[in-house]
């Protein structure tokens, strides 16, 4: 796309001009926007980008190691993984309400994200100036409650809190001019893989709002490989893009089944598809009958822990995307 390569090369040429001989900090997400952002400031200045992974262990099946991969692997991008899980689930434990897990888990971010980069500011080449953010157009223009429902605030994962002026560092926000398809046209241009840019929404509170009532270990591992599956039957039958985003809700209710000769007390999981433009509105997705009863039957059978799935058939509004 012609106007996407000027574009990147306009917006390189801005980086350099910001930062001059500086160095930058960006902390990584393993969303389309901060992994964007990322590679744009690599290009333009290259090692003296740091990148911050804080891995909450909150994220789908396989998705840190990806992450990972793809930054060190495939771009070469000095990159620290913090693996946070610990203390993530830690804090969330026995925490039922949403907002309260929302909360949590940010504050646990910016702490997090704030140890490394007060590292790396002293590992000795140099303090960090400037702090990047892969901020959008919308995220600009309404900066209260892009995502709606009473809970949300945008982005309150990623955005750092008063690390920026606690640690006298500048914003660098190269994507704040566009919206998210033209951030996902540049992430193309910039060669970042079609499945990496192509994909669905993720929340920052990652599964802990997938999870309704207290979180554990357990019930996220069984989330992980349900949610797994449902994606893979979903890209087999060619409908990922046409869904704006998909994924499987544990619920905090056991149900009465059976299974050879046996009883089983089990989860229920919920299966959640919708289309949407922007995520304000959104109607749930019109599977057919047998791709719910095949996946619901490979998700009993290869998911320990579950032993009914239901589909959600609620448009927002009156439901919001998620359950939390
Ligand atoms: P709801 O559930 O409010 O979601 O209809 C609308 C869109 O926002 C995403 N979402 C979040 N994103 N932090 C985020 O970064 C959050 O706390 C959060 N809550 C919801 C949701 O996945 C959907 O795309």
């Amino acid at each position: 796309d012609w106007t996407m390569a000027a574009y990147r090369d306009e917006a390189i040429a801005r980086i350099r001009e910001q930062v001059g001989e500086g160095r930058v900090i960006c902390g990584l997400s393993g969303g389309v926007d901060s992994s964007v952002a990322a590679v744009l400031i690599h290009e333009a200045i290259g090692d003296r980008l740091t990148c911050v992974f804080v891995d909450h262990g909150l994220m789908r099946q396989d998705e840190a190691r990806q992450v990972v991969d793809l930054f060190r692997g495939h771009y070469n991008i000095p990159l620290v993984h913090v693996d946070a899980s610990d203390t993530f689930l830690a804090a969330l434990e026995g925490v039922t309400d949403p907002e309260t897990k929302r909360k949590t888990i940010g504050r646990l971010f910016i702490d997090v994200f704030e140890a490394e980069a007060r590292k790396i500011a002293a590992d000795g080449k140099g303090p960090p100036e400037f702090l990047a953010q892969g901020t959008l157009y919308p995220d600009v223009i309404e900066s209260v409650s892009f995502m709606g429902g009473p809970s949300v605030t945008i982005k309150s994962h990623h955005n750092v809190g008063g690390l920026p002026e606690r640690m006298n560092l500048k914003l660098v926000e190269p994507l704040r001019e566009l919206f998210k398809d033209e951030v996902r046209a540049l992430g193309r241009e910039l060669g970042l893989p079609e499945a990496f840019v192509g994909r669905h929404p993720f929340p920052g509170p990652g599964l802990a709002i997938r999870c309704p009532g207290a979180i554990s270990r357990e019930k996220l591992d069984i989330l992980r490989k349900a949610d797994a599956i449902y994606l893979d039957e979903i890209r087999k039958a060619g409908l990922y893009d046409a869904i704006w985003q998909a994924f499987a809700v544990l619920l905090p209710v056991q149900s009465v089944g059976v299974m050879g000769d046996g009883r089983t007390y089990d989860f229920v999981l919920a299966l959640r598809a919708v289309t949407s433009v922007d995520g304000m509105t959104a109607d749930f997705y019109p599977f057919d009958m047998t791709f719910l009863s095949r996946t619901a039957t490979r998700i009993i059978n290869e998911v320990k822990g579950v032993n009914r799935v239901v589909y959600d058939v609620t448009s927002k509004p009156p439901g919001t995307i998620e359950w939390e």
